[in-house]
């Protein structure tokens, strides 16, 4: 009797926590539609991962609860020993390019003349710069993705897909959409640019070499063994294609994107394409394309134009490769070959030394392009290149431009291979390489250079953000033997500033003003900022959130440190260095006595959750440095609300160029307007 009673209330309890396991499943899969489909999140990161934290500690208390398809399933499932085959049926063909007006009016005029129409509608869709992938959902659940490979077989990168946040895991369809038993969806995994450059600027910071463009990143992202590194890269997919789905027969390609793959919460109804009723049309948006290519958030190398109709896709069929009723208008290439005409060495803050090559300047999509910077002696020699030599230099995005590879074949003879120097061109101190060739470094403590560019970086806007201090003024304060270690940086009074050439006193005023607000950043920033070898941002906010304060940092054992997830041995072994010399621990030091002190993760947050408490904004206009959704995140990340349209309790319109209405109903109402700079101090550092 008694047992039945427990078992009952067992029951009880199991039921109620597995509604709240699945509740919040449910919760979690919307909240991630709204950030990675609908690019409209309706909650802040933090409450995000309250409920993804809730759900965790769910799932680990009650395995019997865990699912494969659970939120909390997309970590990576560790390494494999290579890709399974996986057989694509049909196959997936890749697509004709082309570069003229003329050739894609011939495409028009032979597809127009064996149809026998007098007019066709296309669909002109970005051609998406990655890799394409197909993606198979059985009864609603994802089940498998693939590479293209050579089209009739590809690679099992199921484990490594299935660790993209963009493609849910269970099909929640709108509603009356109906989902067929098995649905076979094809697209392109890519990254967005601004990923991309957080991502290599972490692997120049831990040392490695970056990628080239987007599509490189993303593809050595996506052919990872082990899916766990998969997971920390910032892939996307968007998908464009319906190979099988039975039971369900749309009609045209835009009937595709528009009702089936939004409805199925596969695409976001906002990715561009456009439905074109003639060739002029969807020559038209070409042109918007390129010349707006710039300010998407991801590549594209040009547009696709898809035959509308499937039955007159169908009529038009496949030649070996290709469909005969699509094409690639590509844009032109963002590669250029030009001439190097020195290899040069820069010394950096930790007092690296870089090889960059001065080219003969060239033109790449409209921006003249004149140096390029090699990493490393390893990389120079791996890619043989020369001073003298003829290369091909490529600029994704706003990216620094890139040294894809030298062209041999054009050699006269007269180049002159890159010797890396023995003494640091700056202080004439000698150098030391590492065993591979990956790292040179000046051995003197106090290179100028180095100096330089530590105040440089201590200063940046992701650094402590020290308003005024750039280029020019890190420059003359290590000349004038202003500063000589970073703490000098806040002893520094008006007359000192004056000193600098262009400083008057307004000028220092700001400048004091500036550095007094430093002393109190974030200690993630501030870690990031003290320019430790091998310690980026990530790193960084790493060890800010499991210590919590320097002095704990300062003490941690190589043990402890390698114990942290993300940390490795070489990032230890540097902190170590860093913090175990005496001279930095000086600096650290001073840097304390003159009231520099950083705020512990939980004061950083207290003070980020309330920065904007009880505040209205609307925006209108355009932002350069963020989109309006970023805007918007922010916003609520800081406590504040965001609304779309002007009213009494309205504290605040940022308004950008081309603002509207908005702006004058604000007015009307004595709303404060803030521009994007404004609003950008508004919300705070480092944002
Ligand atoms: S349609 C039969 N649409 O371009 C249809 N492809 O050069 C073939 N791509 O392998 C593909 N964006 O990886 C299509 N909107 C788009 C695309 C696209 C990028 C890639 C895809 C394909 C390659 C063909």
């Amino acid at each position: 009797m008694r047992e039945s009673k427990s078992g009952d209330r067992d029951t009880a309890i199991c039921d109620s926590i597995r509604r709240e396991a699945d509740r919040l499943r449910d919760e979690i899969r919307y909240h991630n539609y709204r950030y990675y489909m609908l690019a409209d999140p309706v909650i802040s990161d933090v409450e995000y991962d309250r409920l993804m934290e809730r759900l965790k500690q769910l799932e680990e208390r009650y395995p019997q609860l865990r699912r494969p398809d659970s939120p909390t399933q997309r970590v990576g499932a560790g390494p494999q020993e290579q890709f399974d085959p996986v057989e694509h049926s049909p196959p997936m063909f890749s697509l004709q390019a082309v570069y003229s007006e003329e050739d894609v009016r011939h495409f028009d005029e032979r597809c127009r003349r064996e149809l026998g129409a007098s007019q066709l509608n296309y669909v002109a869709e970005p051609k998406y710069d990655g890799l394409a992938v197909e993606v198979v959902y059985e009864d609603g659940r994802y089940v498998q993705a693939s590479t293209r490979g050579d089209g009739q077989v590809g690679e099992d990168v199921s484990a490594n897909v299935r660790t993209i946040r963009s493609v849910p895991l269970v099909l929640n369809p709108h509603d009356g959409v109906e989902v067929p038993p098995r649905l076979v969806v094809r697209g392109e995994v890519y990254m967005n640019k601004e990923d991309f450059e957080r991502l290599n600027q972490r692997r120049l910071d831990e040392g490695e070499a970056p990628f080239a463009n987007p599509r490189n990143a993303a593809a050595g992202s996506l052919r990872q063994l082990d899916s766990e590194v998969t997971a920390g890269r910032p892939l996307r997919v968007v998908l464009y294609d319906v190979a099988e789905s039975v039971g369900i027969s749309p009609q045209t390609q835009w009937e595709v994107l528009n009702e089936w793959l939004v409805g199925w919460r596969l695409r976001s109804p906002d990715e561009p394409a456009r439905r074109c009723s003639d060739i002029s049309d969807a020559l038209q948006y070409h042109r918007e394309l390129l010349e707006g290519r710039d300010e998407l958030r991801f590549e594209i190398d040009g547009l696709v134009l898809k035959v509308d109709r499937f039955d007159y896709q169908e009529e038009l069929g496949f030649r070996t490769r290709d469909p005969r009723w699509a094409i690639a208008y590509k844009f032109p290439a963002r590669r250029a070959t030009t001439q190097v005409r020195d290899i040069q060495v820069q010394v950096g803050r930790t007092g690296k030394l870089t090889p960059v090559a001065i080219l003969e300047p060239v033109s790449i999509g409209g921006v003249t392009v004149s140096r390029a910077s090699l990493h490393n002696q390893s990389e120079v020699e791996k890619k043989d290149i020369r001073v003298g030599d003829h290369v091909l230099v490529e600029r994704a995005g706003d990216v620094i431009p890139y040294v894809v590879k030298s062209l041999p074949e054009r050699r006269n003879g007269q180049e002159r291979s890159f010797v890396m120097p023995d003494t640091c061109p700056v202080c004439d101190s000698g150098v030391i390489s590492s065993d591979d060739n990956k790292n040179t470094r000046c051995t003197s403590m106090s290179c100028p250079a180095q100096l330089r560019e530590r105040i440089k970086h201590y200063a940046s806007r992701r650094g402590m953000d020290i308003e005024g201090l750039g280029d020019r003024v890190a420059e003359q304060l290590v000349e004038l033997k202003l500063v000589q270690d970073l703490s000098d940086i806040y002893s520094l009074d008006a007359d000192d500033w004056m000193k600098l050439d262009k400083i008057a006193e307004k000028s220092a005023q700001n400048l004091i003003e500036a550095v007094q607000r430093s002393r109190r950043r974030p200690l993630r920033r501030f870690l990031h900022a003290l320019g430790i070898p091998l310690v980026g941002e990530h790193t960084a906010g790493l060890l800010a959130e499991e210590f919590g304060g320097l002095d704990e940092l300062m003490q941690a054992g190589q043990e402890e440190l390698v114990s942290i997830s993300g940390i490795g041995p070489e990032v230890a072994d540097s902190l170590r260095a860093f913090f175990g010399s005496a001279d930095n621990r000086e600096v650290l030091w001073s840097l304390c006595e003159n009231g520099v002190e950083p705020l512990s993760p939980e004061e950083d947050r207290d003070e980020a959750e309330s920065r904007l408490e009880g505040l209205t904004f609307v925006f209108t206009g355009r932002m350069e440095k963020w989109t309006r959704r970023e805007a918007s995140e922010l916003v609520r990340e800081l406590g504040g609300r965001v609304t779309s349209s002007v009213s009494d309790r309205t504290d605040y319109l940022v308004a950008g160029p081309a603002a509207g209405q908005k702006l004058q109903q604000a007015r009307e109402r004595d709303v404060t307007v803030l521009d994007e700079e404004k609003f950008a101090r508004l919300v705070g550092p480092g944002s």
